[in-house]
């Protein structure tokens, strides 16, 4: 992979593919860590004089009624207001208006192009990774770069048909963010898991219990453990396919795998057998908080995915708002992975110095998968 930072740039069309697929309501950005985190890349390219030329999906489209409401105009506006260059915004994903757009941007101006994935309706151009489609859009530029940490795992036409007909070169947000991945990965560390889907956090437990020096459980997706332990959950969401797995995790690495003592239900704090049978489990109790804490106290690293409650909700906040406050207290470096534990963060007004702006391609990542979007950025060596 080769990074965009050795590259001369100047005069240079650069087709830069972003992840602003961000949460909008009433056209306001409600959270804009990923579009901040792409920033250095555009001002880099913008401060070096080339043509800026924008690129990103927003939610997904499989209607006209998807495409009225998920358009990035607003993403634009917002762009706008953090960065000291012309921002310009084209309505369409091809054709002449795009075109002759970008014959007439001058160097240090940027472009957002119109949501890629309008090409997926009627027919799925883009998440196809169609070959004209990829092609039509590399002709329009000189230089492509990656710089969608949180799209890196899909193989669409914007994000790895392009690279197959420019030089390519990775954006620093993605070089920052495998950087930080990366050592987060083979660090000693406590791993705190949460979120609700019990499926997609077993293959970062595989990956990295060896890592961990403890694996501490919250969320929904703890459920199917405590399930798998023969205890009553109520009516707590459980994967049944998934229970085996989970006890044998257990059984292999119950020394390391901690889950809750007590949990937090619509009918109050349970005891993790005394659930009764119409239940359910919304976030850990203050027992069990306390036991974390005592746990992360022996911590020097912490990397944490997916909250350990439905913290939207302040009745169930409690679980990820103390931790999170514990860890700032106690200085525990942190890294947070995921789109949910990031808005929880943002919410509690904590701040971390390593946040991972993925979702899905930062559970891929840290279940050690391997992505095709980023082997192929090999510069000019193509
Ligand atoms: C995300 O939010 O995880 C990324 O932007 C990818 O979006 P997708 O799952 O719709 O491809």
């Amino acid at each position: 992979m080769e990074s965009i930072k050795n590259v001369n740039v100047n005069g240079k069309k650069v087709l830069v593919r972003v992840d602003f697929n961000v949460p909008i309501k009433n056209n306001v950005i409600q959270d804009d860590t990923r579009i901040v985190g792409a920033l250095k890349t555009i001002k880099y390219l913008v401060d070096n004089k080339a043509k800026v030329i924008l690129l990103s999906h927003l939610g997904r489209v499989e209607s006209q009624e998807d495409k009225d409401k998920n358009t990035l105009e607003p993403v634009a506006k917002h762009l706008s207001t953090l960065i000291d260059a012309p921002v310009y915004f084209v309505p369409i994903t091809r054709g002449d208006m795009l075109e002759g757009t970008i014959n007439n941007m001058s160097d240090g101006e940027i472009l957002i192009v119109e949501n890629t994935r309008y090409e997926d309706y009627p027919k799925k151009m883009e998440s196809s990774c169609d070959e004209a489609l990829s092609k039509y859009w590399a002709g329009l530029a000189d230089i492509f770069v990656l710089d969608a940490f949180g799209s890196a795992h899909r193989c669409h036409a914007s994000t790895y048909g392009i690279s197959k007909f420019l030089p390519s070169y990775s954006g620093f947000l993605v070089d920052e963010e495998m950087e930080m991945l990366d050592k987060a990965m083979h660090e000693k560390k406590t791993l705190i898991l949460g979120g609700s889907k019990v499926d997609d956090k077993l293959g970062v437990i595989d990956n990295l219990v060896n890592t961990s020096d403890a694996i501490l459980l919250g969320g929904a997706m703890c459920f199917t453990f405590l399930k798998s332990q023969n205890l009553n959950v109520g009516q707590s969401i459980v994967s049944i396919e998934k229970l085996e797995y989970c006890k044998n995790l257990l059984d292999t690495h119950g020394d390391k795998i901690h889950l809750p003592i007590d949990i937090v239900t619509q009918n109050g704090v349970r005891k993790i057998n005394e659930i009764e049978a119409n239940d359910i489990g919304y976030d850990i109790g203050p027992e069990t908080i306390k036991e974390y804490e005592k746990i992360l106290d022996n911590s020097k690293f912490v990397l944490w995915n997916g909250p350990l409650g439905m913290y939207e909700d302040e009745k169930y906040e409690n679980g990820t708002k103390e931790l999170m406050t514990y860890l700032n207290n106690n200085n525990i470096t942190t890294m947070l992975a995921g789109g949910d534990i990031t808005s929880a963060a943002k919410k509690f007004g904590q701040t971390f110095k390593y946040i991972s702006t993925g979702g899905g391609s930062t559970l891929e990542y840290l279940e050690g998968k391997k992505f095709k979007t980023l082997e192929r950025l090999n510069g000019d060596k193509q």
